[in-house]
């Protein structure tokens, strides 16, 4: 709210810019402060969910994922994998060739999984997908194989070992019943005798990140993060096995799966919540928990709009004050159409006619101007929150290793990374001023995580059959 001291005359304006230009600063030096306090507290969390006397009140469960290397370029073999967890269901096939014909050839097929079986029970979950890979093993002409899997499976899940993992938790809008403290390997592998059809060798269960991880390794060495942002978010990293308290020995490194999505859920995050993000969260299907996520990734993101949208509406500020039913309405700002109304290409006729296309009818000019400044701040807030969650990650990598700078590289993949116009950016740019002390390359991983899980399962294989 800046006012004009003296109209008429120049030095008046001047003084009244100099204060814009002062509130700005102070505005983006508070912002910096906060974004820091948020590395900090990232940070306190990981040595929580690390450490074995802490790891049980931990929001950031820091979970061992018994992945002790990233890929080396000697894997072979072919491999089914599964991804679950995502945008979409997939079945794929992995052909890896090592050697001078190193390769990696991928089919894959993609399946949907409707709310009903989402929210339905566990065995109707597991037969689905198992009806699904009898599809896929038809569609490929190899009925009756019995390969090895890896199962990317994208939810929270303690593991004592590389083929099995209890779920903790349903994330992202899952509901299935009696899953939960359950092994998923075991639920898999039972809805595979359930239908008498073929066997399989369920060999790894694998976070996305992981395996998103992984699939970059395999093409570069300093691959040692792995990154989503998508449905939801959550980030891995090799740790020291000294600091993984959760697992005997102390030599080497070992892959951990942070679940940073939980982030907040101690109330770290509570001064930087807005009564929004507060909405949003009690209509969640998981009230209280995955706060970090919830102000992060493509599922919420849009929601958080439409609430913004909504407060603005009754208050007379959009849409001529008029609350439609399609505004009252949740979902319908899904990741693609912010990302297409914050397209610096688009016209605001364009914006408009997203937001009609919307249903959102009555709206003029004005409305797509601020419609689209609301989304360009709940978006830059997320993409700032999600650099200081990773700058907190490469700057523990490089205080364990007592190094004054480290070089890194981060593989990231996930439907909000790739295709919002601004997120890579704003989160390359914070990252970059909180954790001066790396410096870190983002490589997008194309299909990361199917991959990666048949890459995890080759290692497994061969260090299997070496042992045999
Ligand atoms: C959720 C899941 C986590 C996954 C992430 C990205 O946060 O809990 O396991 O990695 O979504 O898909």
């Amino acid at each position: 709210d800046v006012r004009f001291l003296r109209s008429e005359d120049g030095s008046g304006k001047g003084a009244a810019m100099v204060t814009a230009v002062a509130y700005r600063l102070a505005e983006q030096h508070a912002e910096r402060q906060r974004l820091m306090e948020v590395k900090r507290r990232m940070e306190e969390g990981m040595k929580r969910g690390l450490a074995r006397d802490t790891h049980d009140s931990a929001s950031v469960k820091m979970l061992p994922t018994y992945v002790r290397s990233t890929p080396d370029g000697t894997e072979r073999g072919d491999f089914l994998a599964l991804d679950l967890g995502g945008t979409n269901f997939r079945v794929l096939l992995v052909r890896v060739r090592s050697g001078k014909r190193r390769s990696v050839e991928m089919h894959n097929k993609i399946y949907t999984i409707s709310q009903d079986i989402m929210q339905g029970t566990g065995e109707e979950l597991f037969d689905h997908i198992v009806h699904c890979i009898g599809d896929f093993l038809e569609y490929m002409g190899l009925k009756g194989a019995s390969l090895p899997l890896g199962f990317t499976f994208s939810f929270p899940c303690h593991q004592t070992r590389l083929d099995q993992g209890i779920l903790l938790k349903w994330t992202k809008g899952f509901k299935a019943t009696g899953c939960e403290g359950e092994d998923v390997a075991a639920l898999l592998k039972d809805a595979i005798h359930r239908m008498e059809e073929f066997d399989l060798d369920v060999v790894a269960v694998v976070n996305d990140t992981v395996g998103t991880m992984m699939t970059c390794g395999y093409e570069d060495q300093r691959c040692e993060v792995g990154l989503i942002v998508g449905t939801g978010t959550n980030a891995c990293y090799m740790e020291e096995m000294e600091n993984v308290e959760l697992v005997e020995g102390d030599d080497g490194l070992m892959c951990v799966n942070m679940e940073w999505g939980a982030f907040g859920d101690r109330g770290e995050l509570d001064e930087f919540c807005t009564q929004f993000d507060a909405a949003v969260d009690e209509r969640s299907a998981n009230p209280g928990k995955q706060r970090f996520e919830k102000m992060i990734s493509g599922m919420y993101l849009g929601e958080i709009v439409r609430n913004v949208l909504l407060d603005f509406t009754t208050r007379g500020l959009l849409f001529r004050g008029k609350l439609s039913e399609r505004l009252k309405t949740r979902g319908i700002f899904e990741t693609k159409f912010l990302s297409q109304i914050e397209s610096d290409r688009l016209a605001l006729r364009q914006v408009r006619s997203i937001l009609q296309h919307l249903g959102l009818v009555s709206s003029t000019c004005e409305d797509s101007i601020l419609v689209k400044e609301v989304c360009s701040v709940v978006s830059r807030r997320a993409a700032q929150l999600c650099g200081a969650g990773l700058a907190a990650v490469v700057d523990k990598i490089r205080q364990n290793r007592n190094l004054e700078q480290l070089t890194v590289t981060v593989g990231v993949d996930g439907t909000l990374y790739k295709l919002h116009p601004h997120f890579s950016t704003i989160m390359r740019e914070t990252l970059k001023d909180l954790a001066p002390q790396c410096d870190v390359s983002l490589v997008q991983s194309e299909d990361g995580s199917g991959k990666g899980a048949a890459l995890i399962t080759a290692v497994a294989c061969r260090l299997r059959d070496a042992k045999k």
